[in-house]
């Protein structure tokens, strides 16, 4: 199952999102985002009240217990998270969760929970499914697989000029800062870091345009 997987992974702000959906558009084929899952479960825990500041495998199994995660179709096609029958859509993308985020997924009994559900996913055929550890651990066995990066400067300006995640007044620095400090956990954690694969394809984006890299991509596909 796992040729049919084309395997995303890089580290945060890469552009890995943003290209990984548009490849994915370009060959007409689903688009699975597992950073979601990771910030769903964030997103459930801290409903919860849990101080997530102070992060255990034992704090997060009950609310393990209590989450039903789906990917489903929307009208537009595209597959989007659910989480207990709610599309949590931007209410996943703020600096509280983006902030917890990284500690949630260093946890062994989170991954382990998560990588059924991913693995999963290549029952839909053909997909593109992107995070940090599909090229090494979800899906070894990919048929093509990327690794994206970027210089900490390049994503910092791209988080700013883009979405909700920046906290008001933030700049490039502060971003950086934040960018360094996440890379440093999720590249660092026990179980599965985030790491090129040996066999993916490196791609450095700083400086490239989102076409110039997806082109780069579908060149190998095609
Ligand atoms: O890609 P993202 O920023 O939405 O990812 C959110 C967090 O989840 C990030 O801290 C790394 C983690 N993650 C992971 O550990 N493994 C994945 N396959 C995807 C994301």
């Amino acid at each position: 199952m796992a040729e049919n997987v084309i395997a995303i992974d890089g580290p945060a702000a890469s552009g890995k999102s943003t290209i990984a959906g548009m490849v994915a558009d370009r060959l007409g084929i689903p688009y699975i985002n597992t950073g979601n899952m990771y910030r769903a479960v964030t997103l459930h825990a801290m409903r919860q009240g849990l101080d997530l500041s102070e992060c255990s495998e034992d704090k997060l199994a009950p609310v393990l217990k209590q989450i039903k995660l789906d990917y489903v179709k929307t009208a537009s096609g595209q597959y989007e998270i659910m989480l207990n029958g709610e599309f949590p859509g931007a209410k996943i993308r703020t600096p509280e969760v983006a902030s917890f985020v990284s500690l949630v997924a260093a946890l062994p009994n989170v991954r382990t929970w998560l990588i059924d559900k991913q693995r999963e996913f290549a029952r839909l055929g053909r997909i593109v499914m992107e995070g940090r550890d599909i090229g090494t651990v979800i899906f070894p066995g990919a048929q093509y697989k990327f690794f994206l990066t970027a210089s900490p400067e390049e994503r910092a300006k791209r988080r700013l000029a883009q979405d909700g995640e920046a906290p008001d007044g933030a700049t490039v620095e502060s971003i950086a800062k934040a960018i360094a400090e996440r890379d440093l956990l999720d590249s660092t954690r026990k179980t599965a870091p985030l790491k090129k694969a040996d066999d993916a394809i490196l791609i450095d984006t700083s400086g490239m345009s989102i076409e110039q890299v997806i082109e780069h991509i579908l060149r190998y596909i095609k």
